[in-house]
């Protein structure tokens, strides 16, 4: 059943991996969660994306993307602060090609006067063919992309960040990045990850543990004070899955046995009382220099970023520190999403395969 056949409540009322399954069905158009997502999809775009990256760096190459989907208009719609997920969704578009839209302040939309979010939306799909959404609120997505499922133009909804609970966009770019890390070790398979910070109210962390979940033998160990540990949820669906896990307060100890490191800032503006956050004894999660030698020579370090103190400076110079390749992964992973969703996927493996491989 797709979403269009599904009423709100019947759409609502499923668990993630439910939503997941029928988000499948239908060829690619939302992307709402990273439940969504098979692991052959992602091996796929892993691939598609670095198509799209061999492919712009020649001037044909660039100029054969630019064409690609010259003809459609997207909006993006950000009404939570955001730097690098709008630009690389902005550069995604414009290396296919797409003109942009945006709006940023809901005091400036018509919210303002009193229309409702349902509204709001789909006086943007009049305009738009695709719509990028980050929303401080927690599965406004889903309800979007249901509306506009049900209106006569059901144009596909991205969520860019949705509150505490998902950001698929940024697991896609995290899962391409480990891709892309351990290609001559074997892939992802079998590797352990860790996540330190925040894990209570990141978003990455919670769609990237999902993703994760879809490998073979992958170990997840979560890393936090105990006040921001990992949600239950999360917990119960890794067990569900069959998927080993600890969680553990001590850091230090747990840096030799990861491949992968990602940490993660406090997150501090979901604080139920100001300054709650700061009450919180953070000093035993941050990576320092002193790390480094722990840190298995074949190993990663990521981070969805901005990071504050969570990872000290001096570290950016080591080769295993790759953060600032992660985010530009993004705007490849980003691209490669998008033409998925309109359908040129074959016509730049096509490409690819005669010029370039
Ligand atoms: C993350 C987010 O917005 O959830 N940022 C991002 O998209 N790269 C992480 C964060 O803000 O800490």
């Amino acid at each position: 059943m797709s979403l269009s056949s599904m009423s709100w409540d019947e759409f609502h009322a499923m668990s993630p991996d439910e939503k997941g399954a029928h988000l499948l069905e239908d060829t690619l158009s939302h992307v709402l969660i990273a439940q969504q997502f098979r692991r052959d999809f992602l091996e796929r775009l892993g691939s598609l994306a670095t198509q799209i990256r061999l492919t712009s760096k020649t001037p044909a190459g660039s100029r054969f993307l630019l064409e690609l989907l010259s003809h459609k208009r997207a909006m993006l719609f950000f009404s939570q602060p955001s730097t690098r997920t709008f630009l690389s969704f902005s550069a995604a578009c414009q290396i296919l090609g797409m003109r942009i839209g945006e709006v940023r302040n809901p005091s400036t939309s018509s919210e303002f006067k009193g229309e409702s979010k349902d509204d709001s939306i789909r006086a943007f799909s009049s305009y738009f063919d695709m719509i990028i959404m980050r929303t401080e609120i927690g599965g406004l997505a889903e309800r979007m992309a249901w509306v506009l499922s049900h209106s006569e133009r059901p144009v596909p909804i991205i969520n860019a960040g949705s509150g505490k609970d998902q950001h698929p966009t940024q697991a896609l770019l995290d899962i391409y990045t480990l891709q892309r890390s351990f290609e001559e070790r074997g892939g992802i398979d079998g590797k352990t990850v860790t996540f330190v910070g925040d894990l209570a109210r990141g978003r990455t962390v919670r769609s990237l543990s999902m993703l994760l979940a879809q490998y073979e033998g992958v170990k997840q160990v979560f890393v936090a004070p105990d006040e921001l540990q990992v949600g239950e949820d999360i917990l119960g669906l890794l067990e569900k899955k069959n998927v080993e896990f600890r969680t553990t307060n001590d850091f230090e100890s747990s840096i030799p046995d990861a491949d992968a490191i990602y940490m993660t800032r406090i997150q501090d503006e979901w604080d139920a009382e100001k300054g709650a956050s700061a009450k919180i004894d953070i000093s035993q999660f941050s990576f320092l220099e002193k790390h480094l030698e722990l840190l298995g020579k074949n190993s990663v370090l990521m981070h969805p970023l901005p990071r504050r103190t969570e990872i000290a400076p001096e570290v950016d110079r080591d080769p295993r520190a790759v953060y600032w390749r992660q985010m530009r992964n993004g705007m490849w992973i980003r691209a490669a999403l998008i033409a998925e969703i309109f359908g040129v996927a074959e016509r730049i493996n096509d490409y690819h395969g005669e010029n370039l491989d």
